[in-house]
């Protein structure tokens, strides 16, 4: 009959019996100092580099559940199982019948409780930090996602770079956590055996509706109303010139207390439905929008060949509109070549002295390259050679100037075409606006048109009043700000 002092002993034949706990206990002994260490210094302290809190999370912390697991099935299923016999059910019910035996059944249960506690103690952290350390950009965007440089890149030059990947991805709740860790360990084969595509496909298909990611910060009721938009441009003529166009963009609300909803977010009313139908994978052909009123009135638009177009659909699909049919670029924002040029030039790193920067930034930075390094040689010899060539004098006295210039140009195409990933300028567009082909003019286009012959509006002033175009000094601009 075994006594109590004797269960440290049996634990250690029993495992030094099966072979299969004897590498469990060798794997739970090396690992778990160091976890524990890691775990904890991780919870209270945080781990800063991702590669090492990737290493504790995904290698350290499932061997040492996979250690613990070998020990007990050594023992309980397998050559340890005569030694640990005093646990079993069997042992515990022969025991539960005599009461001389209570005493030491109580200590047995005591000792069981406090050994599963701090077990649980350490698998509650390790499920507690990992939980949050799959919930982190850095995993998102570093470490599971090699295939993530674009879009992280993207997300950190965006109004949005505070905000979490996981709060637009996956948002709260635990259905769309299991969700997107289901999906993430495809997409994890998808890295392993490199049979991601290039570039990753957009739009997202299974991204989830905006009212529980986006409108758990943005409240559609609650939007200011129209908004002075001034863009600045720089000419490719020799002076680089600087121009502004000045729209007033009528955004509107999704209605409030004072006014009903009106203006751009008027779509996204509560009272309003704005149904649509796509013929393509990349809901650019959009053929049929329905719309329903407050008061439950529908009106249906249809292109002249909807009825053949949906039957020759690739990929015919249906959605509620809400806010990433227009905002598909909140956080991923790749820019186009001109601007993303000219927004240098404002930040002051391409210098305007430079005659025809823009023009010979603008030939440089679309060259087609294989990777971002061709690129960036390709930058700093061209633009080089240009000023050496066409302006010696230039090129002596301002050397530091295209120097800054070229830096400034490199990172213009660093930052928006990834060719390693088939990110090119333009693979990835906005959809705000109209100077793509998707966009606003997917619906409003005029051709979209109910059996009464109403269409939705192209009219230029439904959606902004243009107060100048590519003007140098814009009157408008002197009247609203003052100054000269
Ligand atoms: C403000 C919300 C938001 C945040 C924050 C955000 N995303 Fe996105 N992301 C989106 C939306 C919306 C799309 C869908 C674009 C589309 O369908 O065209 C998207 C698309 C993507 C895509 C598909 C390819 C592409 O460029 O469209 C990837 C990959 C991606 N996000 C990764 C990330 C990672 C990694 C992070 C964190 C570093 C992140 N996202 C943070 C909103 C967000
Ligand atoms: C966790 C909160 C949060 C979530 C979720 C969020 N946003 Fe934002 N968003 C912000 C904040 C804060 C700002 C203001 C940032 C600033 O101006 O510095 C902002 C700014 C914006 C802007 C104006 C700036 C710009 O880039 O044009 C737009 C548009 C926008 N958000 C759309 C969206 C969309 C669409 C989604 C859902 C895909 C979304 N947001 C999700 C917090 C959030
Ligand atoms: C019909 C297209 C459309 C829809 C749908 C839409 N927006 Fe917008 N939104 C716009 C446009 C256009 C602008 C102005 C963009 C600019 O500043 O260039 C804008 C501006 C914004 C801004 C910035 C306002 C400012 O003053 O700078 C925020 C924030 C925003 N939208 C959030 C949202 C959210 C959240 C949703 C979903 C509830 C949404 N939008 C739905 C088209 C849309
Ligand atoms: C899926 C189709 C669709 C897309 C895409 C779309 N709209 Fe609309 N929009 C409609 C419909 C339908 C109406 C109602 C008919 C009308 O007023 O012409 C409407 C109405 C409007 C109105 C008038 C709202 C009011 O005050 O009554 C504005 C402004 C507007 N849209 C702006 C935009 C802008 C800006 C974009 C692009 C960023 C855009 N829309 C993209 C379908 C769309
Ligand atoms: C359905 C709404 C809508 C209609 C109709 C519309 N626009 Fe626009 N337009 C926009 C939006 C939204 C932007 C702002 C894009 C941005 O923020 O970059 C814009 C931007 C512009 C710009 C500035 C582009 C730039 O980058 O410099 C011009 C110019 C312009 N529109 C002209 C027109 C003209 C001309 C018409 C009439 C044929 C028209 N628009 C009709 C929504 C519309």
């Amino acid at each position: 009959m075994a006594k109590l002092t004797d269960i440290p002993k049996v634990f250690m034949n029993g495992i030094a019996h099966s072979t299969i706990s004897l590498i469990g206990a060798m794997v739970v002994t090396v690992v778990f100092p160091f976890l524990l260490g890691a775990a904890l210094y991780d919870t209270f302290l945080h781990i800063e580099n991702p590669y090492v809190s990737g290493f504790i999370y995904m290698i350290l912390g499932p061997t040492f559940i996979g250690g613990l697991v070998l020990i007990f099935v050594g023992l309980f299923f397998a050559k340890g199982e005569e030694d640990v016999r005093i646990f079993t059910l069997e042992y515990l019910r022969t025991k539960l019948e005599d009461e001389s035996g209570f005493d030491r059944i109580r200590k047995l249960v005591f000792l069981g409780v406090f050994l599963t506690c701090i077990n649980l103690f350490v698998v509650g952290i390790l499920l507690y930090s990992g939980y949050h350390y799959m919930e982190s950009n850095a995993f998102c965007g570093e470490v599971c996602h090699v295939p993530m440089t674009p879009e992280y890149t993207a997300y950190q030059n965006s109004s949005h770079s505070r905000v979490h990947c996981v709060e637009c991805h996956i948002g709260s709740g635990a259905s769309w956590f299991v969700k997107s860790k289901i999906s993430g360990a495809r997409q994890l084969f998808a890295v392993v055996g490199d049979t991601f595509s290039r570039p990753i496909e957009t739009p997202v298909h299974g991204l989830r509706p905006a009212r529980d990611t986006c409108e758990q910060c943005h409240r559609p009721e609650k939007f200011h109303g129209d908004k002075l938009l001034v863009k600045d441009k720089y000419l490719e003529d020799e002076e680089n010139t600087h121009v502004q166009t000045v729209l007033l963009l009528k955004i509107g609300s999704a209605g409030d207390r004072a006014a009903g909803s009106h203006g751009i977010h008027w779509h996204v009313a509560p009272e309003n439905e704005i149904t649509y139908t796509a013929t393509d994978w990349q809901r650019n052909e959009i053929v049929e929008v329905s719309q329903r009123s407050a008061n439950g009135a529908t009106l249906q638009y249809k292109t002249a060949d909807a009825d053949d177009a949906i039957a020759q659909a690739t990929h015919q699909q249906e959605r509620t509109m809400d806010c990433m049919d227009c905002h598909n670029r909140p956080s991923h924002v790749y820019l186009p070549p001109d601007v993303a040029i000219d927004n240098k030039i404002l930040e002051k790193q391409i210098s305007v002295e430079l005659p025809y920067i823009k023009q010979q930034a603008m030939q440089v930075i679309q060259g087609e390259y294989q990777t971002q390094r061709e690129a960036t040689s390709a930058i700093a010899s061209g633009l080089t050679n240009y000023y050496e060539q066409n302006y010696p004098q230039i090129f002596a006295q301002k050397r530091n100037l295209i120097e800054q210039a070229i830096t400034a140009v490199q990172a213009a195409y660093t930052e928006n075409v990834f060719p390693e990933m088939n990110v090119q300028w333009n693979t990835y567009f906005t959809n705000i606006g109209h100077a793509n082909e998707g966009g606003c003019f997917r619906c409003h286009d005029e051709e979209h048109e109910t059996a009464e012959g109403k269409t939705i509006s192209m009219d230029c002033d439904t959606c902004h009043t243009i107060l100048a175009e590519e003007e140098r000094n814009p009157e408008i601009l002197k009247n609203l700000l003052g100054g000269n």
